[in-house]
């Protein structure tokens, strides 16, 4: 059963969506060549600690950590670790907190530096797919709207979607129902509805789709080596269309 949140729900959500929005901004803007990825991760625990608001990820199934920090050809779930960042490295962060009940999520991927050619068109192509999937977040459409819109705009760009990992509702749980594919079909699924709020998060590979998990049990690598991107928004969907939580102006 899919959630729907009222007004003032709603509200608590956008304070923790902005909380989390406006963390990764911080976080973005220490990213540099030197830079440790676990640098990061407690810059973003004690930014979340200052406002009273507490890491959704860590000691969520046993995740260590308050930051996923996923580096090239890691897709999601990277553990921060001594690993200092270089000029041209792509960085994922993913980031969420739990403020007053209600969760926040949100991700982007950035580059030390100048980014490859193919860097850029993987980073543009991907935030590009999640404003695809955000426009078909609308009263009256399905699921399967924002999953196909969202797949098209990849693959029409000659990259692909990741299976294995999906988005969420988000609410009173990080994870909550519906799971939201970043693959599938138009007309699809389940029925759009006000007061749904959804994590829509599409992860991009330059190459094949296929990941796998390394031995630490989290980090989540492309199986072909090449890069990886990940964009996420948590946002509501409103009689007056979609409304994204987690960015900074509305
Ligand atoms: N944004 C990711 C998600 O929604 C982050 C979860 S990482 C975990 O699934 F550590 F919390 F599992
Ligand atoms: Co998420």
């Amino acid at each position: 059963m899919v959630i729907l949140r009222k007004a003032e729900e709603i509200a608590k959500l956008r304070a923790s969506n902005c909380i989390v929005a406006e963390i990764l901004l911080e976080v973005q803007g220490r990213v540099a060549p030197g830079v440790t990825t676990l640098d990061l991760d407690r810059y973003s625990e004690e930014l979340a600690r200052k406002k009273g608001a507490k890491p959704a990820f860590k000691g969520y199934r046993g995740y260590p950590f308050s930051l996923c920090v996923s580096v090239n050809n890691e897709v999601v779930h990277g553990l921060p670790s001594q690993r200092a960042l270089a000029e041209g490295d792509l960085v994922s962060l993913d980031f969420g907190v739990c403020f007053k009940g209600y969760y926040g999520d949100a991700a982007m991927t950035i580059c030390v530096g100048s980014p490859s050619d193919e860097a850029a068109r993987l980073m543009r192509v991907t935030e590009e797919s999640l404003y695809r999937g955000i426009e078909e977040a609308r009263v009256g459409n399905r699921l399967g709207d924002i999953s196909a819109a969202v797949q098209g705009h990849v693959e029409e760009a000659g990259f692909s979607v990741v299976r294995d990992f999906v988005g969420h509702g988000i609410g009173r749980n990080l994870h909550e129902e519906p799971q939201i594919p970043n693959f599938g079909r138009k007309g699809r699924g389940v029925a759009l509805k006000a007061g749904m709020v959804l994590a829509i998060e599409p992860m991009v590979n330059a190459g094949t789709y296929k990941v796998a998990v390394l031995p630490d049990g989290w980090t989540v690598v492309t199986e072909d080596g090449r890069l990886s991107a990940h964009f996420e928004h948590s946002v509501a969907i409103t009689e007056n269309g979609p409304e994204i939580l987690s960015r900074l102006t509305p």
